[in-house]
C-alpha cells in the first residue's frame, strides 16, 4: 500500500517507520524544511528507543521517504494519515484543531483517486465529520472516506506498542474504507491483534476514554498512597493486592508524583470540555485532573517537609526531569512543579537527567545542571528522585552518602527499599510506604 503520513512528529514518525517496516511504501510529510532535511540526513529529531535504526533500515530499503511536498505525497497515496499536533488551546483547554483543519484543506487540494484519510492525531468527537466537510466542500467530486484510527503509543515503548498492540481501533461506517484499513494493518491483524471496527465518533471517544481511565487509575493509587502514609500501610502491597484481581489489573497502579506527558494532562482536559459542552459532565475526570495538578505541587512541599520544614538557602539535588524514563520529553513533567515549589521556598536546585537536559535548560534556565548523578548530589542538602530512569536504580549508595552534605533522599518513584536505605544511614522518604 502507498501511505502518506502528514506530520513527522512523534506519532507520525513512529507510525510511518512501523508501516514501512510492514512492507508499505510510506512518505512522511512535514512543513518544517529543517526537520525534513535532518531526517533525510538520517538524524531523528526525538529520542525513542529503536526508532533511529528502524528509520535507517526502511530508508535504505526504499520503503520510507521524507518530503515537505504534501501534494506529491498525497496524490500517490491510497491512505493518508493525519498525525499533526493537537495542543491544548490557550484559555479554555479545548484541543486546538488548527493544524488538523489545515491538513484537511491541503489534502483536499491534492486528492487523486479514491483515498482514505485517517485521523491519527487525538481529536475531539466530531472532528472526523468536520474534516469530511472541509474536504467535500473543497472537492465535491472527489472519491474519499474519512476514518478515525487513534494511536495508543507510550513514549519510550512506542515501537513495541505499534507492532504488538492490545487492539487497533478503526472508526468508519464505510465498508470500502474499512477494507483499506484492514489491508494497512494486515500484518498485525494476521498476528491476532484484535481489530475493532466502530463508528467514527465511537473511535474518537475511545481514545479519550482510554487515557482518562488510565489517568484515573494512577490518581486513585496516588490518593491511596497518601492514605497509606497516614495509617502506616504500604501502597505497593495494596496495589499488588488489588491488581491481582483480574477485574482491576495490575498496570498503572504505581504511585508517584502525579502523571505528566503530552497526552494525559491534555486529553483529560479536552474530554472534560467536550463533556461539559454536551451537558454530560464527567465529574470523576474533572476531579482526577484537579487532584493531579495539586499533587505535583504537593510533591515539592513533601521535599521541604523532609528537609525539616525549610529549604531556604539549601541546595537540593534533583535526579530525573523528563515526565518518565526513556524519553527526552519535558511536557507537563512533575519535575517542573517540584523544582518551582523548591525555588519559591528559597532553595538552590541542581539537576541531572540522562536525556532531558536540553529541553529542561530552555524551560528552567535558573537551575544548575550537573553532568551526572554524583556531581548533582555533591554537597547537596537533600536528593530527590523525580523520574525512575534505570541509571538511578543502582546508584552506589555508599558514594552517595559520602557525597551528600545531608543524607536525605526523597524517592518520588519508590525505586529503593526503605529498609536498605535506612540501614545505610539515609533519612529516606518515599511514596505511600512506612
Ligand atoms: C500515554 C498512554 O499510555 C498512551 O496509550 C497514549 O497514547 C499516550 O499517553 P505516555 O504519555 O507516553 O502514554 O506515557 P505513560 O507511560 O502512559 O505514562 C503517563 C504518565 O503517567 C507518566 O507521567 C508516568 O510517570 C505516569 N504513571 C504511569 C504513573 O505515575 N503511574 C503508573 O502506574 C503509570
Amino acid at each position: 500500500m502507498r501511505v502518506a503520513m502528514i506530520g513527522a512528529g512523534y506519532v507520525g514518525l513512529v507510525s510511518g517507520a512501523c508501516f514501512a517496516d510492514f512492507g508499505h511504501d510510506v512518505c512522511c510529510v512535514d512543513k518544517d524544511p529543517a526537520k525534513i532535511e535532518a531526517l533525510n540526513r538520517g538524524e531523528i529529531p526525538i529520542f525513542e528507543p529503536g526508532l533511529s535504526d528502524l528509520v535507517a533500515k526502511n530508508v535504505r530499503e526504499n520503503r520510507l521517504s521524507f518530503t515537505t511536498s504534501l501534494p506529491e505525497a498525497v496524490a500517490r497515496a491510497e491512505a493518508v494519515f493525519i498525525a499533526v499536533g493537537t495542543p491544548s488551546r490557550r484559555g479554555d483547554g479545548h484541543a486546538d484543531l488548527t493544524f488538523v483543519h489545515q491538513a484537511a484543506r491541503d489534502i483536499a487540494a491534492a486528492l487523486n483517486g479514491y483515498t482514505v484519510i485517517v485521523t491519527k492525531s487525538t481529536v475531539p468527537v466530531g472532528t472526523g465529520d468536520e474534516v469530511e466537510r472541509i474536504i467535500r466542500e473543497a472537492r465535491p467530486e472527489a472519491e474519499f472516506a474519512v476514518v478515525s484510527n487513534p494511536e495508543f503509543l507510550r513514549e519510550g515503548a512506542a515501537i513495541a506498542d505499534f507492532k504488538r498492540p492490545d487492539r487497533i481501533v478503526i472508526g468508519t461506517e464505510d465498508d470500502r474504507a474499512a477494507n483499506v484499513m484492514t489491508e494497512v494493518y494486515r500484518p498485525l491483524y494476521l498476528n491476532q491483534s484484535p481489530l475493532l471496527v466502530t463508528s467514527r465518533r465511537t473511535a474518537e471517544l475511545t481514545k479519550y476514554a482510554a487515557n482518562a481511565f488510565l489517568a484515573t487509575k494512577i490518581t486513585f493509587i496516588n490518593e491511596i498512597a497518601d492514605l497509606c502514609e497516614q495509617v502506616g500501610a504500604n501502597v505497593q502491597d495494596v496495589a499488588r493486592g488489588i491488581g491481582l484481581d483480574n477485574r482491576i489489573g495490575s498496570k498503572f497502579l504505581h504511585a508517584g508524583p502525579g502523571y505528566g506527558g503530552s497526552c494525559f494532562p491534555k486529553d483529560t482536559l479536552a474530554l472534560i470540555k467536550t463533556a461539559q459542552d454536551h451537558e454530560a459532565p464527567t465529574r470523576i475526570i474533572e476531579t482526577v485532573a484537579a487532584v493531579n495538578v495539586q499533587r505535583k505541587r504537593a510533591m515539592g512541599r513533601k521535599v521541604i517537609a523532609a528537609c525539616g520544614g525549610s529549604v531556604r538557602g539549601k541546595t537540593i539535588a534533583v535526579l530525573g526531569l523528563t515526565f518518565k524514563p526513556n524519553t527526552d520529553d519535558m511536557r507537563d513533567a512533575p519535575s517542573l512543579d517540584v523544582i518551582t515549589t523548591l525555588q519559591d521556598a528559597g532553595a538552590i536546585v541542581r539537576a541531572y537527567d540522562p536525556e532531558g537536559m536540553t529541553a529542561a535548560k530552555a524551560l528552567m534556565p535558573d537551575v544548575e545542571y550537573a553532568g551526572d548523578a554524583y556531581h548533582c548530589a555533591t554537597g547537596a542538602d537533600a536528593l530527590v528522585i523525580v523520574t525512575e530512569w534505570d541509571a538511578f536504580r543502582a546508584l552506589d549508595l555508599g558514594r552517595l552518602h559520602k557525597t551528600l552534605a545531608q543524607p536525605i533522599v526523597v524517592d518520588l518513584r519508590n525505586i529503593y527499599r526503605p529498609e536498605d536505605m535506612r540501614r545505610r544511614g539515609f533519612t529516606y522518604v518515599s511514596i505511600g510506604r512506612p
